[in-house]
């Protein structure tokens, strides 16, 4: 039988894959670019040599910065109010691209090295049974077997190096880390204890604001045709970024250089655990920044209310694996439908360890909520400042009523 692995090029979906070899699996490893740092030269020859019997590399990137990351961008998604979802859009992306070859090679079975554990086994097996609804799944770390052979870290060297698979010279990060275009993620090892410090070490696509960034902020513009970020402009080079990829890795090394974005976190899993990570987004977090403001500027009040609503449970729908789900294609149509307003330019300033909106401007062809006229301290525009004391008026009844009714609000 042909498995489809999602291979890493890493010590456990190299055992995996020999695991799977050793229980007469016929195995054709998939990797994904979505944008880590990763010689996938080096890990196509390792799989080969451990007896893949093809080994198939997928760029992803444009796909995962077009049809996760811009549409996140759109949607304000964010989880627990400060994650902004980076592994959680990557899984349904690298899903596809498995889905893909396990077609192409009439493939049954998908395997997979997270952890039984984790909100990634959840958020790989969900899209690929949406994608490929007739799929068997092999989780080997939920494998009663696999787990008895392999109780830790130290298990898989020594069956590694038994093996013939390469084992890394330089003793890897007590930490996992998961790495694409749009951020890096480190959990477990000395991270478990959530009352340790991350040690500076840790960081890779951010510098240390306090210490390398430096001390003059810089200014970035970028523009939004319905949410969607469209073109970033360098006022000091005068680079223009057009496409969604250029934009993310452009901000990316200049957020990068100002350490923006990262933050460390407990947060909640779908499978019911809390666990502490560090995440380093700095591209992300410039474009969630600047369209949350070009999104009150230009949306209605009401409108943007029901929206958050959406966004939030999103968010979560995103998190727990359900980006191919009728609910997420349902929240997603319906705010792109609000986010046709959201269109124009937000003037971002970077300094060391945040960025900030400092102007905003809508785009003159579809007009715009923002009326200067109106809020204007010094005409009238159109407004009537005695209708204000009516609408107080009115409003003032029910808590007046409260008073009458329970008595007087104790006073500090
Ligand atoms: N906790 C994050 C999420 O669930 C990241 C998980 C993967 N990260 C890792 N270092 N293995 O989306
Ligand atoms: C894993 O458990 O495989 C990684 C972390 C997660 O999925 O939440």
């Amino acid at each position: 039988e042909t498995v489809i692995l999602a291979y890493s090029g890493g010590l456990d979906t190299s055992c995996i894959l020999k695991w799977l070899l050793d229980q007469r699996y016929e195995v054709i490893c998939v990797l994904a670019d979505v944008g880590q740092k990763e010689d996938f030269a080096a890990a196509e020859k390792k799989a080969l040599k451990i007896g893949a019997k093809k080994v198939i590399v997928v760029d992803a990137k444009q796909s995962f910065v077009e049809d996760y990351i811009w549409p996140a961008i759109q949607m304000g998604l964010i989880y627990e109010e400060r994650y902004l979802l980076g592994t959680s859009l990557a899984r349904p992306c690298i899903s596809v691209a498995l889905m893909e070859v396990a077609r192409q090679y009439d493939a049954k079975y998908l395997a997979h090295g997270a952890t039984g554990k984790g909100n990634d086994q959840v958020r790989f097996e969900l899209s690929a049974y949406a994608l490929k609804p007739d799929l068997k799944i092999i989780a080997p770390w939920r494998d009663e077997e696999f787990c008895r052979r392999f109780q830790g870290r130290q298990d898989l060297i020594v069956y590694a190096q038994a093996n013939g698979i390469e084992v890394s010279a330089k003793p890897s990060t007590p930490w996992s880390t998961d790495a694409n275009i749009l951020h890096i993620s480190y959990e477990s090892g000395v991270l478990e204890n959530p009352n340790t410090v991350a040690p500076s070490s840790l960081y890779e696509m951010t510098v240390d604001p306090l210490v390398d960034a430096p001390r003059e902020p810089v200014r970035v513009v970028i523009h939004f045709e319905h949410g969607l970020p469209t073109r970033v402009e360098d006022p000091v080079s005068k680079c223009v970024y057009r496409t969604p990829l250029e934009m993310l890795k452009f901000l990316n090394d200049v957020g990068g250089s100002y350490g923006i974005g990262r933050i460390d976190i407990v947060e909640n899993r779908y499978v019911g655990l809390k666990s502490r990570g560090v995440y380093e987004t700095p591209g992300g977090t410039i474009l969630y920044t600047a369209h949350q403001d070009l999104e009150v500027f230009a949306l209605d009040r009401e409108v943007l209310r029901t929206k958050q609503v959406l966004r939030d449970r999103m968010s979560d729908y995103v998190y727990n694996g359900f980006w191919f789900s009728p609910e997420a294609i349902y929240a997603q149509r319906c705010i792109a439908l609000a986010e046709q307003r959201v269109c124009g330019q937000v003037t971002m300033e970077l300094a060391p360890g945040y960025c900030r909106a400092i102007a905003r401007r809508a785009s003159e062809a579809d007009g715009a909520l923002y009326n200067e006229q109106l809020v204007s301290m010094d005409v009238h525009g159109g407004y009537v400042p005695q209708d204000a004391g009516g609408f107080i008026a009115i409003n003032a009844v029910r808590i007046r009523e409260h008073v009458r009714a329970f008595g007087p609000y104790e006073m500090a």
